[in-house]
């Protein structure tokens, strides 16, 4: 996804410095090629001779390296990039891009690149919460700079709360999203994912087995390509991806509330498994056990989403496609579905348990559009949403 994209990766110094290297590894795995340059704390905790070797290239270290400055000059250092990317951004690097400081190597490339910059914070959680950095972190955004985390959990200094940089993953994501710049670029999609869940009382409710990775591939696939993607997702196992707008959701009730607020766009994408029905009075209360009774559950029907935005006589998207989870007669089924719900095509897939379809990473589907069914071979999620992105690229361009 990252094919012939140049990235220069700053590292702060920070703990968090040590995933740097592995972020080095899948950026490369996704085709980058990565120059990395390391501040004088950042070789603290890694060393120049491991991001070299990780990276296969020259490793940048000090502004007054004249040899450098012959071969390739800060200037130029920080316009051959296609992105630059900091990770982990300290709470002093932040502090030095909102100031406008240029006083090493890193804060220079940063003041005087012309590409876009990706940060992603790492620093103790008071440190994060400290009204200075929130100064510096509203300066940064107003300046255009991008974010990914960071993350909420255990610190390496024994604290809890945000302050963890992302996962090197998440920013591999964040990384294509801010490269994106394919046939959807412009386009505004909406993507539905995971399941729902419909409240019995307060600590019960009623839910299904998907996990949210199809839809989840899907958003990523489709802002891969450029889209503007808004993520509304139930309850998934999968995180969502970076780059996206992500509104989350619990009930069907609640996601078709998020559909409408994200109408108008170019194509919707519904990709979730929501519950057919609710519990028609959810109690207030949890229901208590009572002896010899048991609790009788009436059912109101859910709205259907799909059927209500295919059918939208006004501001409905240029192309609705929805799925449909089938255990039999798959293809008949689905191409009735079709009809019905009103929708343009109908991704089909067979999630009978023998199929290992539901919750695995791998799919198989038929796609159905009103010129007829084309069953695709078996394929990762992610090469299916690929594929699907691709299609949906196609029909708007
Ligand atoms: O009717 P069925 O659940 O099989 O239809 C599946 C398709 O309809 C999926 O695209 C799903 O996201 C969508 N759907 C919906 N709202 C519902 C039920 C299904 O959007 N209440």
């Amino acid at each position: 996804m990252l094919a012939g994209k140049r990235v220069l990766l700053i590292i702060g110094g920070g703990i968090a410095a040590f995933k740097s290297l592995d972020l080095i590894r899948k950026l490369r795995e996704q085709g980058a090629q990565v120059t990395p340059v390391l501040t004088k704390a950042a070789e603290e905790f890694v060393t120049p001779l491991s991001a070299s070797a990780l990276s296969a290239q020259k490793v940048y270290r000090d502004l007054f390296d004249l040899t450098d400055e012959a071969e390739m000059g800060h200037i130029e250092l920080s316009r051959a990039a296609d992105l630059v990317v900091v990770a982990p951004a300290t709470a002093d690097l932040m502090a030095k891009m909102a100031g406008g400081l240029a006083n090493d190597l890193a804060s220079t490339l940063l003041l005087a690149t012309d590409k876009k910059v990706l940060i992603a914070p790492a620093m103790n959680v008071r440190m994060w919460e400290h009204p200075a950095t929130q100064r510096n972190l509203a300066t940064l955004k107003a300046d255009g700079i991008l974010f990914t985390g960071p993350d909420e959990g255990d610190m390496a200094c024994g604290e809890h709360g945000p302050g963890r940089m992302s996962e090197p993953l998440a920013i591999v994501d964040a990384v294509v999203a801010a490269l994106a710049d394919g046939p959807l670029k412009g386009r505004k999609l909406l993507v539905t994912s995971g399941p729902t869940h419909e409240p019995i009382d307060p600590v019960r409710y009623i839910a299904n087995r998907s996990s949210g990775a199809q839809g989840t591939a899907l958003a990523r696939a489709l802002s891969a390509l450029g889209a503007q993607v808004t993520f509304v997702t139930g309850p998934a196992d999968v995180a969502p991806p970076e780059g996206v707008q992500v509104v989350a959701v619990q009930t069907a009730d609640e996601m078709l509330d998020a559909v409408k607020a994200a109408l108008p766009v170019d194509a919707a994408v519904f990709a979730a498994a929501v519950a057919d029905w609710k519990v028609a009075s959810a109690s207030d209360n949890k229901i208590k056990k009572t002896k010899g009774g048991l609790p009788q559950l009436e059912f109101a029907e859910n709205p259907d989403i799909l059927a209500t935005v295919s059918q939208m006589k006004q501001g409905r998207p240029g192309l609705v496609v929805g799925f449909a989870a089938e255990t039999q007669d798959v293809i008949r089924n689905a191409t009735e579905k079709r009809k019905r719900k009103g929708c343009d095509w109908i991704i089909a897939n067979d999630v009978s348990p023998a199929t290992g379809i539901m919750g695995g990473d791998e799919n198989a589907v038929t796609m159905i559009s009103g010129t007829g069914a084309e069953s695709w071979p078996r394929m990762s999620k992610s090469q299916v949403a690929a594929r699907i992105a691709a299609q949906i690229a196609d029909a708007l361009a």
